[in-house]
């Protein structure tokens, strides 16, 4: 097992990171000050894993919610499912929520964790490996709204984060390598040595292998927790995980949000910000070429959909291009490993990369 200590003053706290962390109960238990707790899972990850956490927390007073599985359900009403329990079963101040699933449990869990009675206690079992490697560090939290997503939330830091390798087995690969899309991210913006591990480790991760999976996630979360002790509240520096994001954004907006993964669409839009970096003589060809054939490797697409043209494109980023004069920021890469937020650039480029997206 290996723990990283996220340091945020008062707000720090450890991931936990192995295999079949989940048959240690004592690392659940150390964390938890009451003898009240909430599992909030979903009718997917419930039948998997729910009565491993429940047998680990043995004596508690240990309630249940089980929500319906999908994006579809992150909204208010779910949200509401959660107090209708806590207050039901009468949890006080000092109770525990603990959020079992992937990142849509995880944010909902942990806006709940931020609201009732002001704030309590919340700790993450991230089942997905895009949730152990992205949304237990950083402390966003919140749901869906009708208008948009993620637009009701708050910034709220977990107790604890235990990813357990283990549960990773049972994940339909199309999600595994959505999750390898922000794994090459933190390589891609700030570790050329670790991107060089993971084009070497690619098949051992694809297939499982927790030496590999442990150490990708480790280091995975590691980036991201330097970049968010920087800029908690994304000022600045905490832009740079969004590389692929922006272009990735209008993929999965166009295509209907479900139809592509986010994971799959941050892969096209991480190629097309390559392609603009090349376009500005910031990467070779050839590391263009590196860039796609690591995408590949992790089973993700590196071409955007195809009736996406540039018009397209604006229209979803909210971008008229009759006013388009570099105001757009984007997250480039000055060389593999150097991301940067750039807003300096010839409309004409990125017009030009996006004609040529598909
Ligand atoms: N808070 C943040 O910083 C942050 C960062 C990135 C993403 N997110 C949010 O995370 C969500 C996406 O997270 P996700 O990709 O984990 O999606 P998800 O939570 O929908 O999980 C994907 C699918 O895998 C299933 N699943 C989960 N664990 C499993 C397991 N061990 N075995 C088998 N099936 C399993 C789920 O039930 C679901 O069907 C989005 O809502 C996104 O907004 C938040
Ligand atoms: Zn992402």
């Amino acid at each position: 097992m290996r723990t990283l200590h996220v340091d945020l003053e008062d707000r720090s706290y450890p991931i936990h990171i192995g295999e079949n962390l989940l048959d240690q109960p004592e690392l659940l238990r150390e964390h938890i000050r009451s003898h009240q707790v909430l599992v909030v899972t979903n009718t997917t990850v419930a039948p998997l894993y729910l009565a491993k956490v429940q047998a680990a927390l043995q004596g508690l007073q240990v309630d249940t919610v089980v929500l319906p599985d999908g994006e579809a359900y992150k909204d208010l009403a779910h949200l509401n499912l959660i107090f209708d329990e806590l207050l039901a079963k009468a949890h006080n101040r000092t109770t525990t929520l603990i959020a079992l699933g992937g990142g849509v449990v995880g944010d909902m869990t942990g806006f709940a964790a931020a609201s009732y009675q002001r704030g309590v206690d919340f700790i993450q079992i991230p089942t997905t490996l895009l949730s152990q490697v992205d949304s237990s560090v950083g402390g966003k939290t919140g749901v869906n709204h009708p208008l948009g997503k993620n637009m009701i939330g708050a910034f709220y830091q977990p107790k604890l984060v235990l990813a357990d390798i283990a549960v990773l087995s049972t994940l339909p690969e199309r999600e595994l390598s959505a999750g390898l899309a922000e794994v090459i991210k933190y390589g891609l913006i700030t570790d050329i040595a670790f991107l060089a591990w993971l084009e070497q480790n690619m098949p051992a991760l694809r297939q499982g292998a927790a030496d590999a999976l442990e150490y990708a996630i480790y280091r995975s979360c590691q980036i991201k927790a330097d970049i968010v002790a920087a800029d908690e509240r994304e000022g600045g520096v905490r832009a740079l995980l969004n590389l692929g994001h922006t272009f990735g954004h209008a993929i999965e907006a166009h295509q209907g949000y479900g139809n592509w993964l986010h994971g799959e669409a941050v892969a096209a839009g991480t190629m097309l910000a390559a392609k603009m970096s090349a376009r500005l003589g910031w990467l070779s060809e050839a590391e263009v070429q590196r860039v796609a054939a690591v995408l590949d490797a992790a089973g993700l697409p590196t071409e955007s959909p195809e009736d996406m043209d540039a018009e397209a494109f604006l229209r979803w980023m909210a971008v008229d291009k009759k006013v388009l004069h570099g105001k757009l920021r984007l997250v480039l890469l000055e060389g593999l490993g150097n991301g940067v937020v750039s807003a300096d650039y010839a409309p004409e480029a990125l017009l030009e990369t996006l004609a040529k997206a598909s």
